[in-house]
């Protein structure tokens, strides 16, 4: 994900026109900008393929989740108590899948903004016959605010977000004080929370960030980063990234 692709800079193209419109005044005389928060995506254009789209419309009614349902009853929704892991950001959600295959005792919540993502997700598991996962298609930052109990998740995994390169755009990045201070009360005591990305000024932000948060030890030493865990995929970006010479860094921090 270190070089920029097509998608990458149609978003860096919306979001330029975002900062543009942020810097426009209303009528009262106050900047647009303080009317809404920095948000950590660009909506990308792209239409769910046929196969997404069926998928969506057969299992969005019984695997999707509504902000407007409100805070998650986990027995409810999964028909069982067990370990429970949060996805922000899955992307397409190829290795979420993997995973929750691979650990039919966990259960599994997802979060993506991308419908495309989130139609791939559903295909994928209706493809590989996975039955814990459940998944919303909003904002990560509404949804835990909203949504998510205290004290409830056993893990939550951020994997190569968007890493918002050029310097105007770094406060966009998603792993900020502000988030993780969010994030920090919806772990149970002992979560963990495991944050991997490949672009290197991103990775020394998120130990920066994680390294000052209050009530978390670093579960490699002080300042030092983690071996992947062989519970987390290795993506095909990453095998490219590999290939190509490009480093990549998992961050695992547990809550006291
Ligand atoms: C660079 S992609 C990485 C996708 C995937 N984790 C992977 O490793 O291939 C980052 C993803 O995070 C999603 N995203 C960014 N901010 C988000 C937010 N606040 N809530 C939900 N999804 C978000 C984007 O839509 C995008 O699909």
């Amino acid at each position: 994900m270190s070089e920029q692709s097509g998608i990458e800079q149609q978003i860096e193209q919306q979001s330029e026109d975002q900062q543009l419109e942020e810097q426009q005044v209303d009528e009262s005389g106050i900047p647009a900008k303080h009317h809404r928060a920095i948000r950590s995506f660009v909506k990308r254009s792209g239409r769910m393929t046929p196969g997404q789209q069926a998928a969506y419309d057969k299992y969005w009614s019984v695997k999707g989740l509504m902000l407007a349902d409100g805070l998650i009853n986990y027995s409810d929704v999964f028909g069982r108590n067990a370990e429970t892991v949060l996805e922000i950001g899955f992307g397409m959600g190829v290795s979420l899948v993997q995973m929750a295959k691979e650990a039919p005792e966990k259960d599994f919540i997802g979060i993506e903004v991308h419908e495309p993502g989130v139609g791939k997700l559903l295909h994928g598991m209706e493809e590989h016959d996975v039955e814990n996962i459940r998944v919303y298609c909003d904002d990560a930052v509404e949804v835990l605010r909203e949504c998510i109990p205290d004290n409830s998740l056993d893990r939550v995994q951020i994997y190569f977000p968007d890493p918002w390169h050029k310097k105007k755009h770094n406060k966009r990045r998603l792993i900020q004080p502000d988030f993780i201070e969010n994030l920090y009360p919806k772990l149970k005591t002992g979560g963990v929370i495991h944050l991997a990305t490949d672009w290197e000024h991103y990775a020394e932000q998120m130990m920066e960030v994680m390294t000052a948060a209050p009530g978390f030890d670093n579960q490699a030493d002080d300042y030092c980063f983690s071996d992947r865990p062989a519970y987390r995929p290795i993506t095909k970006f990453e095998k490219r990234g590999e290939r190509l010479g490009h480093g990549v860094w998992d961050l695992l921090f547990e809550k006291q």
